[in-house]
Order: structure tokens, then sequence, then C-alpha cells
């Protein structure tokens, strides 16, 4: 089977790896020539775990190639991926579909044989018939198929949600388009992954309504770790006790500084924005977008509060700036917002993330990038953990103490933003501790 893959960011290089790995040959192609050539000579764009092995393999065995001529790869596959990014449009929060339907006229161009035209970035509801439509406009013989495969990989777990996904989701309009896909398939029946075949429109909403009711999760409990900080009650109980229900489950009730990311702020915007359109708010994903940015602010006002009301000419010490660990991926992490906010209230602020300081050195401008957690702490009134990286889980206390610069009152402040730190121990080691929601 001969595979095109529109698109080498997160979705189409995984997954462009993975279809390989499965034993399809793959061509990944992109507009972007530099890419393309540091793909050709072994580079990987972006940092995650297992990828670069996978890609350098596959390379190797001749069933991954790297080009920029999508016309000449969609002659020779039996099925095309689009897998070009769909970001936030400016303005008004609906998913921007130039680079989709640019793909879609390069690939009508390259139609020569019965090909399966397939979305696999996420994309609102009705895309894929106006990507079909496009098709058969600028090329009305191709013979084709349109199909729906929402991809639903994180970024830093992403081979291992390829290769053992809770569900794969199809959606067609023919037996012949599901025929193909499931041969695709194929070598995931082994794992008994259930496959969910269904139409476009129905397999396009499954992505947006996945990933929105998962911002609703994470930021129910956000909501509820702060009404606990007023009745004194501790969340992760609290998120034990709800997600031990079967019906509810455990996953996704970590509190935080808000959810961030390529994905769930802009779905959760395009998704608020289709249903308006077809005049059937959600009114629920609505609130999550507004609770979501307000989390942000609520972070800001828990350090200037832990400083004694002002953060003007404090030194503050962040660790993490990624959205979430193992991605060197910054998109929309709270860390854009929170940063900027306490340099415009005067805070002196030095960091350090391990992957993320080259994306943060384009996007933080005034924050001073240091080495190391420790060099970051040296002199701070306050350490802030933003991400939850394994290397600050055990960061060494008793040399933090002798970094930190202690108040007024002699109090060395500590905010762990992810609660990764056992409050009654920080309280021990002589921390003003600060978390969220306990
Ligand atoms: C998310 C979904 O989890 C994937 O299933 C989906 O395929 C992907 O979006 C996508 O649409 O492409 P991802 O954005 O990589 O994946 O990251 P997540 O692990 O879902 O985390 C998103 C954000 O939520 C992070 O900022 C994380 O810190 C936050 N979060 C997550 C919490 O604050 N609490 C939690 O309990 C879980």
């Amino acid at each position: 089977m001969r595979i095109t893959m529109i698109g080498t960011g997160y979705v189409g290089l995984v997954s462009g790896a993975c279809f390989a790995e499965f034993g399809a040959e793959v061509i990944c192609v992109d507009v972007d020539r530099a890419k393309i050539d540091r793909l050709n000579r072994g580079e990987i764009p972006i940092f995650e775990t297992g990828l670069e092995e996978l890609v350098i393999r596959n390379r190797k065995e001749g069933r991954l190639l790297f080009q920029t001529d999508t016309m000449e790869a969609v002659s020779k596959s039996d099925l095309v991926f689009i897998a070009v990014g769909t970001p936030e449009r400016r303005g008004d929060g609906a998913a921007d579909l130039q680079y989709v339907f640019q793909a879609a006229r390069d690939v009508a161009k390259g139609i020569q044989k019965f090909t399966v035209v397939v979305t696999k970035s996420t994309v609102p509801v009705g895309t894929g018939e106006k990507v079909a439509r496009i098709i058969r406009e600028e090329n009305p013989d191709a013979d084709f198929e349109m199909a729906s495969n929402p991809e639903f990989l994180r970024e830093g777990a992403a081979i291992e949600d390829f290769m053992n996904p809770d569900r794969v989701v199809i959606g067609v309009e023919s037996e012949r388009a599901a025929q193909v896909l499931k041969n695709l398939y194929r070598p995931l029946y082994r794992s008994e992954t259930p496959i969910l075949i269904t139409n476009i429109a129905t397999a396009e909403l499954t992505k947006y309504a996945a990933n929105a009711f998962l911002a609703t999760k994470i930021t129910f409990i956000n909501q509820l770790a702060n009404l606990c900080e007023s009745v004194g009650a501790d969340v992760h109980h609290v998120a034990k006790g709800m997600g031990l229900d079967r019906r509810i489950g455990s996953q996704f009730l970590q509190p935080g500084p808000g959810y961030g990311g390529s994905c769930f702020p802009k779905d959760t915007q395009a998704l608020a924005k289709t249903a308006r359109e077809h005049n059937q708010p959600v009114g629920i994903v609505e609130q999550v977008i507004e609770a979501n940015r307000q989390q942000k602010e609520r972070m800001i006002d828990k350090i200037v509060h832990a400083l004694s009301g002002t953060v003007a000419g404090k030194q503050l010490a962040i660790l993490g700036l990624t959205f979430k660990p193992n991605t060197d991926d910054l998109r929309d992490a709270p860390a854009l917002t929170i940063l900027p906010a306490l340099l415009r209230l005067g805070a002196i602020i030095r960091a350090y993330d391990p992957e993320g300081m080259r994306e943060a050195a384009k996007f933080l401008p005034g924050v001073e990038l240091v080495a190391g957690p420790y060099e970051a702490c040296k002199n701070a009134d306050a350490v802030v953990i933003l991400t939850e990286w394994n290397q600050f889980r055990n960061l060494q206390l008793n040399r933090l103490k002798t970094l930190l610069t202690p108040q007024a009152d002699g109090r060395l402040v500590f905010c762990d933003l992810r609660n990764i730190y056992e409050p009654a121990l920080m309280k021990e080691q002589g921390f003003h501790y600060i978390c969220v929601g306990r």
C-alpha cells in the first residue's frame, strides 16, 4: 500500500512514520523545503520520544521518503492523508482551512488512479465535503473517495498513542473507501483496537467532541480546586474520590494553571464557533474557554499574593515553560500568558525548561533564559513550577534553601502550580508552599 502524507507537523510526521512501521510505503510531503532537507539528513524537527529511531529505521528500509513534490507523490499513492495545520483564525476563533484547501488543490492535480483522500488534520464538520468539491472542480476526472480519520495522539506520547490507540475513527461515505482504510489499520486488529466506522461528518465532530470534553474535565477540576482552597478541602482527594467512579474515570483530573497546547485551546474555540453558526451553541464549551482564561489570571494573582502583594522588582525563578512535559512545544502554554503579565507588573524573570528554551527565546522576550533550575533559583524571591517535568519533581530542597532570597518576614516562597510536591513535607522543610487546590 502506498501512502502520501501531506504535512510533516506533529500529526503528519508521527502518522507517516508509524504507517511506514506498519509496512506501508509512505511519502511525506511538505511545502517547507528546509524542513524536508533536514528530514532527509535524518534530523527530526520536533522533540518526540521514539520518533527519531522510527524515522531513521523506516527511511533506511526504504519505506519512508520525504519530498516537496505533492503531485508526484499523489500520482503513485492509493491513499492520501491531509495532515497540514489548521491554526486558529485571527479574530473569530474558527479553524483556518487555507492549508487544507491548498493541499486539496495539489492532490486533485496528482490523482491518476483510484485514490482515497483522507483528512487527518482536525477540521470542522463539513470540511471533508468541501475538500471533495475542490478536488472535483480541479480535476473532474479524478477517481477518488473522500474519508476522515481524525488523530487522537498526545504530544510526548505520540508513538505509543498511535501504535496502541484507544480507538480508530474512520468516516467514509462508501464501502470501497472503508475497505482501504480498514486494510491500512489491519496491524492493529491483533491488539483488538476498536475501529469505529461512521460517516465523514460524524468522524469530524467526534474529534472536537473528545477534545472539548477533555478540556471540560480539566476545567472542572481547576474550578473545584479553587473552591477547595476556600473551604479547606484537598482537590487531589476530591479528584480521586470522583475518578474511582468508573463512569467518571481518574484521568485528566489533574488541576493546574489551565490547559494549553496546539489542540485544546484552538479546538474548543472552533467547536464553539461551529455550534454558534448552526444556532446550537455549546454554552458549556464557551464557559470552559472563559474559565481557562481566568485560571491563568488566578495563577498570576497567586504568585503576586505569595510575594505579599507585589512582584515589582522581585526576581522569579520559573521552572518549566512548555505547555506540558516531554515536548518542546510552547503553543498556547500558560507561560505565554503568565510570564508577560508578571513582567508588566515589574517582575524580573529567570527561567529554565529542559526542551523549550529555543521556542521560549522566540516568544518570551524580556525573560532571561538560564542553563538549569538551580541557576534560575539563585537569589530568586520565589520559585514557580509551571510545567511538571520529571527533573523538577526531586529538586534538592536544601540547595534551594541556600539559593532563594528570604522575604522580609523570612519566608522562602515556593509556588508549585502543578502540585508535584507534598504540602506537609514542604512546610516541614521550611518553605512557604503555595499550590493549587490543597
Ligand atoms: C490533546 C489530546 O489529549 C489528544 O488526544 C489529541 O489528539 C490532541 O490534543 C490533538 O488534538 O492533537 P495534547 O494537546 O498533546 O493532546 O496534550 P494533553 O496531554 O491532552 O494536555 C493538554 C493540556 O491539558 C496541557 O496543557 C496539560 O498540562 C493540561 N492538562 C492535562 C491538565 O492541566 N490537567 C490534566 O489532568 C490533563
